[in-house]
């Protein structure tokens, strides 16, 4: 078996060492209130400077930090974002991301014993921690791993499932003491699924709201910014009229959906999908009022 293989047969998603090319850009890609971020930055960081060197009894650091808000605010790209940013903080240290696959570790509980899980979720990370340098591991999803006792039924959830998510956090808690090397970066799109067992033992939970009208302009702008690097005539957009319309239009929408309305709007008329740099500020209004549309009728049903 190749060692990716065996990561994965262990829950671990994938292993990369930081910082990775890949993530140069994702922090910045994230329009957030740079105080939210520098707050979100300093938390890492002090788990790696204060952390190590200081007794639980006399700062309560559990090496856990969560991200909670609607589905399609970036908290996967800005949890990624901040492992990359914390290692570059730490220059010259050996700094490695792990990403626990949650959705198949919480189906791997299924019908599994309570040790078993446990250990499926703990070796890898274990041995990375104990491999020196420092690990970042990153939860996403955590809800479908540490679901709420309290809301799952017995009657529809083996008493497995019970054990093994009690087994999970409990591990969680022994790696986070056991390696002061170690920070869980954890997200979640549903923070009531997730039990609070868990949150109390997080140093900082931190809600990404959905973007304000100032956000949503700073989205939009950067993405038709980054389409004319490629189609020229789409720069003169931003400072066009309409735009603060289709701006207005966006309030209320999340990030992604923001970059997928300037997706659609290039499907609005054939001939813009065929000559992009033809994009108008009216397609993209329709396909922003069209997304405002599809998510009033999500929302009513
Ligand atoms: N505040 C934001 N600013 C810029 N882009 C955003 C923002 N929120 C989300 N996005 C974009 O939406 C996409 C999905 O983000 P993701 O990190 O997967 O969100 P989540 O994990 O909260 O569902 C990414 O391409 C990201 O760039
Ligand atoms: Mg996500």
């Amino acid at each position: 078996m190749k060692s990716e293989d065996a990561a994965q047969a262990k829950g671990i998603h994938q292993s990369r060492k930081l910082p990775a090319p890949e993530l140069a850009e994702l922090w910045d890609s994230i329009v957030l209130d740079p105080a939210i971020k520098d707050q979100l930055l300093s938390q890492a960081v002090v788990n790696f400077t204060v952390r190590p060197k200081v007794a639980r009894t006399v700062l309560p650091l559990h090496g856990a930090i969560l991200l909670v808000g609607p589905p399609g605010t970036g908290k996967t790209s800005l949890a990624r974002g901040l492992a990359q940013r914390t290692a570059e903080s730490f220059k010259g240290s050996r700094f490695t991301l792990l990403e626990v696959d949650a959705h198949a570790l919480g189906s791997s509980m299924m019908g599994k014993t309570q040790k078993a899980v446990s250990d499926l979720f703990s070796q890898s990370i274990a041995e990375s921690a104990m491999a020196g340098g420092y690990t970042i591991v990153l939860l996403d999803e955590v809800e479908t791993l540490a679901a709420d006792r309290a809301k799952l039924s017995l009657e529809a959830n083996p008493i497995d499932v019970h054990r093994a998510t009690d087994a999970v956090l409990v591990q969680l808690d022994a790696l986070a003491e056991q390696h002061a090397n170690l920070l869980f970066v954890a997200t979640s799109n549903f923070p009531q699924a997730v039990d609070s067992a868990f949150t109390s033992r997080c140093d900082l939970v931190l809600e990404i709201p959905l973007p304000n009208k100032a956000a949503c302009e700073q989205i939009l702008a950067s993405c038709l910014e980054g389409l004319a690097a490629t189609f020229a005539p789409i720069r003169r957009l931003p400072a066009s009229e309409g735009f603060s319309k289709v701006v207005s239009e966006l309030v209320g929408l999340d990030g992604r959906t923001i970059r997928k309305v300037v997706a659609n709007a290039l499907t609005v008329r054939k001939q813009v999908a065929l000559r992009p740099e033809e994009l108008t500020m009216s397609d993209l209004l329709e396909a922003a009022r069209a997304a405002k549309a599809a998510r009033s009728v999500r929302r009513s049903s």
